[in-house]
């Protein structure tokens, strides 16, 4: 059930008297706090199990609200947040005094970004201020995308879950540090490295971003239950066999090259063909393979175009090593 507006209403007194509020963003589903209150902030560090030198993002009603939040707004972040606000982008920039010191993570900036969900944007609106809100999970594991994602991981640790439906893009929102020198996406997400390009016309690098891969490179994160393994397309059935064989209950994530192979497995699920809908199922299929008790899933990253790329980032962020006691 989506929320209305007696529920928009009650978010927003939760907020002011420093509880935490689970709400629905365009991209995944956040957990609120209000961003001027450094207990509130520092009870998502507790309840997502995150450390405190990780910022979180401050969320705002609309881009006039901006130089609220920080020192100043350089003239190619005002083309972006003009370009894709209300949106999936997150702009880091100098930080003004707004925000607090943990949610900055002690940083010299601040993350803000306008969500295009229309139940959060009646939120801050109602609201009136900023709100932190790393996505509703506990750190490390897949981003919830539905209500019940949030319910079933933090559950009780919530004072109030906004419902807003499922998230439409379903990867987090692209990260461009824009606090000084040459622009950089931090974290690909649901605006493309191309579209940024496109609308500052020049070419924005994304670091760690390169043609070849070193498998394990990244610690995990985003990461199910289930270890991910990643192959080429060409060894998909291979890599499923040896895991069957080895005992493992194996979910393959088929590609759509792949869509008419023959692939023995616990769980098969066929990516969709096209990269936003992939993007706004991965994590559910991701959560679909822990729910059926797979321990072992085989994916292929998409090439990194377009939305592939925030993809492929969180496919492979998912098998990164693990730390031993999760
Ligand atoms: O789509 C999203 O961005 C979702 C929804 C809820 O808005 N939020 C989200 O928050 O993904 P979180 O906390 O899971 O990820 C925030 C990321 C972290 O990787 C953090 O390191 C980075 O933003 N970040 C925050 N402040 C930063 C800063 N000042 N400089 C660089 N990175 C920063
Ligand atoms: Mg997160």
């Amino acid at each position: 059930m989506t929320a209305g507006s007696g529920d928009i209403e009650k978010a927003a007194r939760v907020l002011r008297a420093g509880g935490l509020v689970a709400l629905p963003t365009e991209t995944v589903y956040g957990l609120g706090a209000n961003a001027e209150d450094p207990g509130a902030v520092a009870r998502t560090f507790e309840v997502k199990g995150r450390p405190p030198t990780h910022p979180l993002i401050v969320h705002i009603g609309g881009a006039e609200q901006l130089a609220d939040w920080v020192a100043d707004v350089p003239e190619e972040a005002r083309v972006l947040a003009e370009r894709f606000w209300p949106g999936p982008l997150t702009l880091v920039l100098r930080r003004g005094d707004r925000a607090c010191t943990e949610a900055t993570g002690g940083l010299d900036t601040v993350a803000v970004r306008v969500p295009a969900h229309p139940v959060a944007r009646e939120l801050l609106s109602v609201f009136g201020g900023g709100v932190t809100a790393p996505s509703a999970n506990r750190f490390g594991s897949v981003s919830p995308t539905t209500a019940d994602h949030v319910r079933e991981e933090l559950g009780g640790a919530v004072d109030f879950v906004l419902d807003g439906g499922p998230c439409l893009v379903g990867v987090e929102s692209t990260i461009v540090d824009v606090s000084g020198g040459e622009p950089a996406v931090l974290r690909p997400g649901g605006v493309t490295r191309e579209e940024l390009e496109e609308a500052l016309g020049r070419p924005v690098p994304v670091p760690g971003v390169s043609r070849v891969r070193v498998p394990g490179q990244h610690p995990s994160h985003y990461a199910p239950r289930a270890r991910v393994v990643l192959v080429e397309p060409g060894q998909v059935a291979a890599e499923a066999e040896r895991a069957r064989e080895q005992g493992h209950r194996v979910g393959v994530l088929l590609p759509p090259a792949l869509a008419d192979a023959e692939v023995k497995a616990h769980t098969v699920v066929a990516v969709p063909a096209s990269p936003a809908e992939y993007a706004r199922d991965l994590y559910g299929f991701l959560r679909e393979f822990d729910r059926r008790g797979c321990d072992l899933i085989v994916a292929c990253p998409p090439a990194d175009e377009g939305l592939g790329l925030a993809i492929a980032n969180r496919l492979h962020r998912a098998a990164g090593p693990r730390p031993a006691a999760r």
